[in-house]
């Protein structure tokens, strides 16, 4: 039984927290750790701060099992600076400037955008199917992907194998969810809002052979190489996103890691997957099932393209239920219910209350 007043949140990002770190923040907004003072007013160049900070790289590392020839850092910006960071630093690594991107969405085709500033672009049609039938460029630079694309709800459930090419990910909103095999990787991206944290940091992984190069015209903010060489402290770090971010990796240490994270995804998805599949045409999810995400899922109630009476309603009754943030991508429309790692079994058993109840009562 929910506690009264109790409240889901299924948004896209910045997402539901741990209830555990919230009050853990709460806790220490007014004196981190008995020092006297909240940790919005401590320098970075503390003693304190670098304690913390170092703490979050290395959960991170555990986390993910990070090899030693990796950097992690944390830097501001989001997902949107590194479009540009991403080209700045390996674009030139050839010297026709050319480099290939695979678009499944809307984020990864933002990234192009960014990206044809800086050289050639060879967009990789997909949908997400076999990597053997992508027209990779043998002389591109990098190769990139979105591991999950957050607005369409389609997700990647292999790394492509794109025969030792520089690989770069987009790895937003789905980044310990689950383990990687992070050395088969030059550049791994993330923001913390989804599955780790807050707004305001993200996460960088980069293999150190690839600190070596940046484009002339790259800004030292956005360098690798400047921001690893400063401890992610060349600029002042998104200091209280970085303390959010280190709860929640404690959090998810504690509760069995990343394979933990994939198992309890697994089931959380299949719950809502189950029952737009069993809904004869009710609910309608438009990804094919081998692409499914497990972060979102997307889909259209009444008929493909979605019949806003019914998405108003569907979406007026969950708020009254105490859940939020149900509507889907305003490119996109209908629902989208994001199920982030903060989001618990029982959350999502009351979604597909709600979902079987909305069916039902539509039927009588
Ligand atoms: C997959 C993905 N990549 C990139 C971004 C862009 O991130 P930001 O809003 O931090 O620029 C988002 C944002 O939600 C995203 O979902």
């Amino acid at each position: 039984m929910d506690a009264p007043g109790y409240v889901v949140n299924f948004g896209p990002g910045p997402a539901k927290l741990p209830h555990s770190g919230l009050l853990e923040i709460q806790k220490e907004l007014l004196d981190y750790k008995g020092i006297g003072i909240s940790i919005l007013e401590m320098s970075h160049r503390s003693s304190n701060f670098i304690k913390m900070i170092n703490n979050a790289e290395n959960l991170v590392r555990e986390l993910l099992a990070v090899p030693d020839n990796y950097e992690v850092i944390f830097v501001q910006g989001g997902g949107s600076s590194q479009f540009s960071a991403v080209p700045l630093k390996l674009i030139g690594l050839k010297a026709g400037k050319s480099v290939d991107y695979v678009v499944t969405g809307a984020w990864s085709a933002k990234a192009v955008e960014e990206a044809k500033k800086f050289g050639t672009i060879n967009i990789v049609h997909s949908k997400l199917g076999n990597p053997s039938t992508w027209s990779l460029n043998p002389d591109a630079s990098y190769v990139y992907y979105c591991a999950n694309g957050t607005v369409h709800g389609v997700e990647f459930d292999f790394i492509p194998d794109v025969k030792r090419a520089v690989l770069v990910c987009d790895m937003f909103s789905n980044f310990l969810s689950k383990p990687v095999d992070v050395s088969k990787f030059d550049v791994i991206f993330s923001g913390a809002q989804k599955n780790v944290g807050s707004a305001g940091v993200t996460v960088v992984i980069v293999r150190d052979d690839q600190l070596r190069f940046a484009l002339r015209e790259s800004t030292s903010v956005l360098e690798c190489k400047v921001q690893a060489g400063n401890s992610s402290s060349y600029n002042t770090p998104p200091c209280f996103s970085i303390y959010i971010m280190g709860l929640v990796l404690e959090w998810i240490k504690n509760n069995g890691g990343a394979a933990a994270m994939e198992k309890l995804s697994s089931i959380k998805s299949q719950m809502i997957y189950e029952i737009t599949d069993n809904s004869h045409g009710f609910y309608i999810c438009p990804v094919e099932p081998q692409n499914r995400s497990k972060m979102n899922i997307p889909f259209c109630i009444g008929n493909v393209k979605g019949d806003d009476a019914l998405v108003k309603r569907f979406l007026d009754k969950a708020f009254e239920l105490n859940m939020l943030s149900l509507k889907g991508h305003r490119s996109v429309g209908g629902i989208q219910a994001s199920l982030y790692n903060s989001v618990t079994i029982e959350d999502v058993q009351k979604l597909a209350a709600f979902m079987k109840n909305f069916l039902e009562m539509r039927q009588l």
